[in-house]
C-alpha cells in the first residue's frame, strides 16, 4: 500500500438521523482499513432533523464552521418524519440545502454503475452494461426558490426557476471535464454530454441549453447530446448504455438520479459527491429509513461507495495517488462481496445485515 502523500486528512462527519449513525460507521471502518488509521482523522459533527429536535437548530454553528474548514464532508443521512418547519418543508432537508448554497457544492455527482453480481430491472443488462453519471446543477434551478416561494392567503403558491449563465457554465464545464475523463459510453465508448432539459417549452431551459453549447466549443473533442427531461426517463429504461454523462437542472437531476439508481440495484447502492471549487460532501443518495434505524439491516454500500468518491476527490486535490489507490480497492472489494453473492444486503433481496456486509468488504479489503 502507497504511503500517503499528507495527511491525515480532516472529515467533517455528520452521521445525522435513523441510518445515518450505522452506515456511517460502516464507511469509517472500511475507509480506515484502506488508508491506514492515521491517514483520516473523523471528526464528528451533530446535525439534522434529530439535532433540531433536540435544540433548534439542524446545523449548528460549529458543524457548518467544521465543514467549512476541514478537508471534506462525510455525511450519513438526515431527515425524520414529522419533522418539518410551519411552511410544511422537511427540516433534515436542511442540512444539505445549506451545506449545498453556503458552501456552493455546485455539481452534484450521481454515478449510475451496474455492478457485478447486481441484478438489474432491465433484463438486458448486466455489470459494466450500465455505466454513466449523473451532473445535477446543485445550487438554483427549482431549489433556487428554497424558502422563497410566494404563499398567498391559502389560495396562491409559486417557486421560480433560476437559470444563471454563472450557475450553468460551471456546471456544464465540470461535466464535460468529467466525460473526458472516463472511457465513454458502453455502447460506443464515445464520450458524450448529454443536455437534459426542457427547452422545447420553457426560456429558462432553452437557456440552459445554449450555455452548455456555449460550453462545448471548449470540449471539441467531447460529443453533444440534447434529451427532454421526459424523454430521457425512457431512454434510460431502454437504452442506458448511450449514456456517458448527462448534466441537468437541479430539480430533472434530482427526479432522473433517482430513476437512474432504480436502474442499477436501488438508492442503497448509489453513491454522490456534491462537489464546489473548494469543498466536498459525499453521502450516500438514500435517505435516512427512519423506519429501519437501529436494526442493522441497512446497507453501507452507497455510503462505502460515496466514501471511496471523496477518496478520489482528494487524491485529485491534494496529488495524493495513495488516495486514488486506496479508493480503488474498496471499489474492488466491494465489486467482489457482490458478485460473490455470499453477502447480498436486504435492499438488493438478500439478508445480509450492515455489520456483515462491512465485515465482508472489510475481509475483501484484506483488513
Ligand atoms: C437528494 C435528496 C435531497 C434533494 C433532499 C434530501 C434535500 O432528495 O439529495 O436527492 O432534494 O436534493
Ligand atoms: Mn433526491
Amino acid at each position: 500500500m502507497t504511503r500517503p502523500a499528507a495527511g491525515p486528512y480532516r472529515i467533517a462527519t455528520i452521521e445525522g438521523d435513523g441510518i445515518g449513525p450505522e452506515v456511517t460507521k460502516a464507511a469509517l471502518a472500511v475507509l480506515k482499513a484502506a488508508c491506514g488509521e492515521d491517514t483520516l482523522d473523523f471528526a464528528m459533527l451533530n446535525g439534522g432533523a434529530g439535532h433540531y429536535r433536540a435544540t433548534g437548530d439542524v446545523l449548528p454553528d460549529e458543524t457548518m464552521a467544521a465543514c467549512r474548514e476541514m478537508d471534506a464532508i462525510l455525511h450519513g443521512a438526515a431527515g425524520l418524519p414529522g419533522v418539518v418547519y410551519p411552511d410544511g418543508t422537511e427540516v433534515g432537508n436542511d442540512l444539505h440545502l445549506r451545506l449545498r448554497f453556503t458552501l456552493d457544492l455546485y455539481a452534484n455527482v450521481r454515478p449510475i454503475k451496474l455492478l457485478k453480481g447486481v441484478t438489474s430491472p432491465l433484463r438486458a443488462f448486466e455489470g459494466g452494461g450500465i455505466d454513466y453519471v449523473i451532473v445535477r446543477e446543485n445550487t438554483e434551478g427549482l431549489y433556487a426558490s428554497r424558502g422563497a416561494g410566494v404563499l398567498l392567503r391559502g389560495e396562491y403558491a409559486s417557486d421560480s426557476l433560476v437559470i444563471t449563465r454563472k450557475g450553468t457554465s460551471r456546471v456544464a464545464r465540470f461535466a464535460f471535464a468529467l466525460s473526458r475523463k472516463r472511457n465513454g459510453a458502453p455502447r460506443d465508448g464515445r464520450r458524450r454530454l448529454t443536455v437534459c432539459d426542457k427547452a422545447n417549452i420553457l426560456r429558462s431551459y432553452a437557456f440552459f441549453r445554449a450555455v452548455c453549447d456555449d460550453v462545448h466549443g471548449e470540449f471539441p473533442d467531447i460529443d453533444i447530446d440534447y434529451a427532454y427531461a421526459d424523454a430521457i426517463t425512457v431512454h434510460l429504461l431502454k437504452r442506458p448504455d448511450f449514456y456517458d454523462v448527462i448534466v441537468a437542472e437541479n430539480m430533472f437531476g434530482d427526479i432522473i438520479s433517482d430513476l437512474g439508481a432504480a436502474t442499477v440495484g436501488g438508492m442503497g447502492i448509489s453513491p454522490s459527491g456534491e462537489i464546489g471549487d473548494s469543498h466536498g460532501l459525499f453521502q450516500g443518495a438514500h435517505g435516512s429509513a427512519p423506519d429501519i434505524a437501529g436494526q442493522d439491516v441497512a446497507s453501507p454500500v452507497a455510503t462505502i461507495l460515496s466514501g471511496a468518491m471523496m477518496l478520489r476527490w482528494l487524491a485529485d486535490k491534494h496529488g495524493d495517488m495513495a488516495l486514488d489507490e486506496a479508493a480503488g480497492r474498496v471499489e474492488t472489494a466491494v465489486e467482489r462481496v457482490l458478485a460473490a453473492g455470499e453477502h447480498v444486503p436486504a435492499d438488493l433481496g438478500g439478508s445480509a445485515r450492515c455489520s456483515e456486509m462491512t465485515t465482508a468488504i472489510l475481509r475483501a479489503l484484506g483488513a
